[in-house]
């Protein structure tokens, strides 16, 4: 990790006096917790990509597939622990709120870890991997459980078949989620990207959309991503040392 010193400086200058800091956080967040990312040589599972088991259509013509993933996922996550990007987002979250100023923290995750950590403004837009619900709408039945599932769970409701409280690629992201990511994109006067690859929208588009606004945008990765251009300041290093460092 080779971090210029002034850009550092300019970094913790542009965060003590932001007045409504805006955060977007992808899978590298999580990774020092070890949760696995979605993309790179250690993203795959099985030989699937997140694209071929995250949707609608792998659900409806394998849900024993799309499950199985899903609770490989969860067992995995279920015992980790938030790393010290969580903790140092806790931190900012604090000062921003002591100061007056204001908070969001859009996260792609859905592992529950920010929360755990101890943030509180979480816009969580892809779900929860906890959240068990009916696969059919117009029922309704949902219900947190971060027990072990049966294979293939059923609806206690309607006998129909149940899904992960998650967003799969072709669908909205839920409403509420969305109103508060406007309220963050319009407010924010700095919007910090850390540990996304920049590829999944509209998650991709959020730094852009605050930089249009005014905002200033810092992104932190391991490596440049698509939004490497969007952002004023950019930082190469694993985000449990330089979030630290920056906050
Ligand atoms: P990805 O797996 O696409 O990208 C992870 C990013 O984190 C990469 O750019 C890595 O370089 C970076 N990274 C890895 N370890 C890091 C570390 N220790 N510190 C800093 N950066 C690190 O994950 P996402 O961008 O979150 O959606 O993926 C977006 C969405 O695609 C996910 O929410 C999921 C996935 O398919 C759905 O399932 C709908």
């Amino acid at each position: 990790m080779n971090l210029p010193g002034n850009e550092v400086e300019q970094a913790r200058a542009l965060l003590g006096k932001a007045r409504f800091v805006g955060v977007l956080t992808g899978a590298g967040v999580s990774a020092e917790s070890g949760v696995p990312t979605f993309r790179g040589k250690d993203g795959l599972w099985k030989q699937y990509r997140a694209e071929e088991l995250a949707t609608p259509e792998a659900f409806a013509r394998d849900p024993s597939l799309v499950w199985e993933w899903y609770q490989w996922r969860r067992n995995l996550i279920r015992d980790k622990e938030p790393n010290p990007a969580h903790f140092a987002l806790v931190r900012l979250e604090e000062a921003l709120l002591e100061r007056g100023g204001d908070f969001g923290l859009i996260t792609q995750n859905v592992d529950g870890l920010h929360e755990k950590a101890g943030s509180r403004r979480v816009i969580p837009i892809h779900g929860n991997i906890w959240e068990v619900r009916c696969a059919d709408p117009s029922c309704g039945w949902k219900e947190v459980d971060r027990g072990d599932l049966d294979p293939l769970p059923k609806c206690p409701r309607c006998g129909g078949p149940a899904r992960p409280g998650v967003v799969w690629f072709g669908e909205a992201l839920p409403e509420d989620a969305l109103e508060e990511v406007d309220r963050v994109l319009r407010g924010c006067d700095l919007f910090l990207v850390a540990g996304t690859s920049g590829v999944v929208q509209p998650a991709a588009s959020f730094a852009w959309a605050a930089r249009r606004r005014g905002a200033w945008v810092i992104e932190v990765n391991l490596e440049p991503t698509p939004l490497t251009e969007a952002a004023h300041l950019a930082f190469h290093g694993p985000a449990g040392e330089i979030l630290p460092l920056l906050v």
